[in-house]
């Protein structure tokens, strides 16, 4: 029965075993992983995922293991990320509310889907996360979780706990747990390749502009070089595969990107976002390789496009990226979206040249076989070969049903025949 292989939802299981944590090393998931133990008693099972942020994998194994884990997973999954998640990302030109390349978002369906993996191989019966109750993070990886693991149970301790931060530290150096360096950062911080994503402190006020050190990655723009960097980009089907002619897999293409978007101080990103549980928020990113590889990739998908697939497909996009975004990777329009995207994408094969300059990536050339672009028709030169005595007909045509419609208009009907009683009396 259908019933039976979906997820029903318990706020809080009552027994677990053997429960699987999606471990990032910072305060939080470290007291978790005690609080577990000591809370539900269980056994636990650490699971990192290098999606590329900047941390020491090795030490957070260390931690884990001090801290009585079972059993401790590091995967590198950097090359599936890049590959299944921000390829199409890519492909979708996926920019939430127009301005978050969804790094963040993007990242999480990947985190569960190992969650569950391990959590399986190993026999757990929970998964448990350090999400808060207020974002997005909670609904992605618990749509994910409860889609492939339909029994699985879900712990959320943080919603459980009501710790503040100051409770967080008491109760590590209670339980010896190491606290992080960053534990003074007024910041919370989410990083991969795709992007880092700086929240609290001083930028919970939307009319403050994000202090310097908000900033991690990036140059800032203003201090960056004075002389501009050019790069040139190859797409196949939509991916980039080359930068400056040097072809490379997906990893080090957009390490290499974002090195030089570092350097420029391009990428830096602040906005009112709407998240998915009725939260404004106010978010402030740095995502250098997204904001240049979308930016070239978009150039090249219009370059390549008709006007009626460029018009279409920026509504489909549209809902790929709000579905990615809400959570909802597991939801087949993803996929029946993907079919549309990829098909257009067959022909974004070509190269773009982006200008790097105090802050910002301008795309200022671009080339390729299936450009729709012909010299010869939009030169002004004597030698165009657009006709341009055809366009007095098309032009009679393209007006016709709008000069129709101006000339009926039923609210011009109307100030005519009270204009006409008036005259009538
Ligand atoms: N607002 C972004 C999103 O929902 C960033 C979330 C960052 N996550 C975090 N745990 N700090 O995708």
């Amino acid at each position: 029965m259908l019933k039976d292989r979906i997820a029903t939802f318990s706020a809080r299981p009552d027994e677990v075993d053997l429960c699987v944590l999606l471990y990032s090393g910072g305060l939080d998931t470290s007291c978790m992983l005690k609080w577990l133990q000591e809370n539900y008693n269980t056994d636990v099972i650490t699971v990192t995922l290098n999606v590329g942020q900047a941390k020491e994998f090795k030490e957070i194994e260390n931690k884990a293991k001090k801290l009585g884990v079972k059993k401790h997973y590091t995967i590198d999954a950097r090359e599936e990320f890049v590959q299944e998640y921000v390829f199409k990302a890519i492909k979708a030109n996926a920019l939430y509310q127009d301005a978050y390349p969804i790094s963040s978002s993007l990242s999480r369906p990947l985190i569960a889907k190992w969650g569950v993996e391990i959590a399986k191989k190993e026999g757990a019966e929970a998964i448990a996360h350090g999400c808060t109750g207020k974002g997005n993070d909670q609904v992605r990886f618990s749509i994910t979780i409860n889609t492939l693991a339909p029994d699985m149970k879900i712990i959320a301790p943080v919603v459980e706990w009501g710790m503040t931060r100051e409770d967080e530290i008491a109760y590590a150096q209670e339980h010896d747990i190491p606290i992080p360096v960053t534990v003074n950062s007024p910041y919370s911080i989410d990083d991969n390749l795709w992007g880092r994503s700086i929240e609290c402190g001083v930028l919970e006020h939307p009319e403050v502009e994000p202090p310097y050190d908000a900033y991690l990655w990036t140059t800032p723009p203003e201090k960056a070089p004075d002389d501009p960097a050019y790069v040139e980009i190859d797409f196949e089907e939509g991916i980039p595969v080359s930068v400056d002619g040097v072809k490379m897999n997906g990893v080090d293409l957009i390490l290499k990107i974002h090195e030089l978007g570092c350097a420029h101080g391009v990428g830096r990103i602040d906005h009112m976002e709407d998240r998915i549980v009725g939260l404004k928020s106010r978010e402030v990113y740095e995502c250098p390789a997204a904001t240049i590889l979308l930016k070239a990739h978009k150039d090249l998908e219009k370059f390549v496009c008709t006007r009626h697939e460029n018009t279409f497909k920026k509504f489909v996009d549209e809902q790929w990226t709000s579905l990615v975004y809400t959570g909802l990777w597991v939801e087949p329009l993803r996929e029946d979206l993907e079919a549309f995207i990829d098909k257009v994408n067959k022909k974004v094969t070509g190269m773009v040249r982006v200008k790097l300059y105090k802050g910002n990536a301008t795309v200022v050339g671009r080339s390729s076989e299936y450009a729709l672009y012909d010299e010869n028709l939009a030169t002004y030169d004597r030698k165009s070969t657009f006709n341009q005595l055809a366009s007095f007909g098309f032009i009679e045509l393209w007006g016709l049903q709008s000069r129709m419609a101006q000339a009926l208009k039923p609210e011009d009907k109307k100030v005519h025949s009270k204009n006409v009683k008036v005259k009538s009396t």
